[in-house]
């Protein structure tokens, strides 16, 4: 891994024009250290999964998803928590960039996992049960720091837009601590 660049991809489990979690990655782009650069990828256009359809070939959506990871130095995800869980559409993400499992993008791969919350769990539950499957793809999650941001209404504005500054300081703090993993940890599948 080249110590002058690094390549972070940030993935939000979320569509939402407004949402708090592509606004938290928004906000992760601006206090990124020296020489690291960001590069955000939305879901919007990642089909369901199917393995007839990856049979076939995969669609270009999922292509690009798995190009852009491979490339990516360390994988930053901002996920939402949905009925205690994962939301769909990162999942169905995640098991698109699992294949073929014994050669994944994901393999090996360093994984930051932030989340922001309308409640006050601060999708703990959520980033655990990421964890989890994360445990599978034999990919290298961050072990600490954690980010969770609870009562994310107070924390960004109504367009989704990151405006607690004390919050911005632990994001600064959780990206930092990511360099540092993913050059401890990681390489490029
Ligand atoms: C289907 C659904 C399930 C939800 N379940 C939870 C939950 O289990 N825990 C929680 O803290 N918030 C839950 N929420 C509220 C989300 O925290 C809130 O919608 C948040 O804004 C989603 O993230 P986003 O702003 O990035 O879209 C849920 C929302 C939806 C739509």
């Amino acid at each position: 891994m080249d110590q002058d660049e690094f390549l972070m991809l940030g993935i939000a489990g979320s569509l939402r024009q407004a949402s708090y979690n592509r606004g938290l990655l928004r906000a992760a782009a601006e206090v990124l250290p020296p020489g690291v650069s960001l590069d955000i990828l939305a879901l919007d256009d990642i089909p369901l999964f199917s393995a007839d359809v990856m049979a076939g070939g995969d669609p270009p959506a999922v292509q690009e998803l798995k190009e852009r990871i491979r490339a990516a130095d360390a994988l930053l995800i901002a996920t939402p928590e949905y009925n205690y869980s994962i939301p769909g559409v990162l999942k169905n993400a995640v098991d698109w960039a699992s294949r073929p499992s014994k050669n994944s993008v994901l393999r090996v791969k360093a994984v930051g996992i932030m989340g922001a919350s309308g409640g006050d769990s601060g999708t703990i539950r959520s980033q655990m049960a990421l964890r989890q499957v994360f445990v599978q793809t034999n990919s290298f999650v961050m072990v600490q720091p954690e980010l969770r941001v609870p009562n994310a209404g107070t924390k960004f504005d109504a367009v989704g837009n990151l405006v607690d500054a004390e919050l911005r300081e632990r994001l600064r703090a959780f990206v930092a601590a990511l360099v540092d993993w993913a050059r401890l940890v990681g390489s490029r599948a």
